[in-house]
């Protein structure tokens, strides 16, 4: 088990020791998962000593939607939350990459419909780029279905909607694959456990569109704009599970995943089998702007 006893955590409005941050049992929260949340990178520059948190406000006003969309009975600004992430991260002074995770819950005593009292929390954790970013990973196509909007809306970063993830990621686990990959109530391929997808296609990237049960993801926005810069045409449209087969590259993409190659889907390669040259590239140009190495979008870096 890692300790991370000696950080400190922002809650509800106060930076209290990793040990001390307590939420009651009896919560809504707890007791029904009512609780949005946010995953967010902070980027450690080695050479500049610089650190980078990539895209906070967009994390921040995505979480405004999630709560509006939970029908929480106040929502947190994204401002308050941007500046308790800030107030954290200097708290912490970490000098190394990190992994944030703010979070607004449901607390008091209520049922599962309570809508309040509102009350908030960060986590900041140091975590790097994970292996499967350079060695890619294997994917199978899950037997369980995306929640849809009508049932659970995936545009929520709702925690109670990542039992859904966990079943799909627990079976791939099982069956000895890498990672899963949802087809929505439509049939139509949506995400990967907690992070989006895309597929080169005849030159043309292809990403499911945001009405087929995906997240409304941060990273899927930069990657776009990094592939057009890059002269690829890109679709967002829904997809067909059978395209894969037709794919010369795949990746993954989200701020946990980054840009993750996809190199076999079901036990047949995507292309070469290995990571491929578009992917390669969109990796550098992706971390080139995360780490502040070009000065390209400032505004997507807050420097603490
Ligand atoms: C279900 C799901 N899809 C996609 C993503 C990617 O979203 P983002 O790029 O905003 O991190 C995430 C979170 O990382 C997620 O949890």
């Amino acid at each position: 088990m890692d300790d991370f006893s000696d950080l400190y955590i922002y809650l509800d409005g106060e930076l209290v020791r990793w040990d001390d941050a307590k939420l009651h049992v009896f919560s809504p929260a707890v007791k029904y998962g009512a609780a949005v949340f946010e995953g967010i990178r902070g980027y450690w520059n080695e050479s500049d000593e610089k650190m980078y948190l990539f895209r906070l406000e967009d994390h921040m006003r995505r979480m405004e939607l999630s709560q509006r969309i939970m029908r929480f009975g106040r929502v947190v600004p994204a401002e308050e939350m941007m500046e308790a992430t800030i107030a954290l991260m200097r708290k912490n002074g970490f000098r190394s990459s990190v992994h944030i995770r703010p979070t607004v819950y449901v607390g008091g005593t209520g049922e599962s419909y309570a809508t309040d009292p509102i009350g908030s929390f960060i986590t900041a954790i140091p975590r790097g780029t994970p292996k499967k970013v350079e060695t890619g990973v294997r994917a199978q196509v899950s037997s369980w279905q995306r929640i849809s909007d009508n049932v659970m809306p995936a545009r929520a970063k709702a925690n109670a909607n990542y039992n859904n993830s966990r079943y799909a990621g627990l079976q791939a686990t099982r069956d000895g694959y890498e990672a899963a990959i949802l087809l929505n109530s439509r049939g139509k391929v949506s995400e990967g456990q907690g992070m989006c997808l895309f597929i080169i296609r005849n030159g043309v990237a292809v990403t499911p569109s945001v009405t087929s049960d995906i997240l409304e993801s941060i990273t899927r926005d930069t990657v776009i704009e990094l592939l057009k810069a890059q002269g690829i045409p890109v679709q967002e449209r829904e997809m067909d599970r059978s395209e894969f087969f037709d794919a010369s590259e795949a990746f993954f993409c989200g701020t946990g995943a980054e840009i993750t190659p996809l190199i076999d889907v079901d036990g047949d390669p995507i292309g070469s089998g290995s990571p491929g040259e578009t992917t390669r590239a969109l990796q550098s140009d992706y971390f080139d702007l995360a780490f502040g190495r070009k000065s390209h979008r400032p505004e997507w870096r807050t420097e603490v």
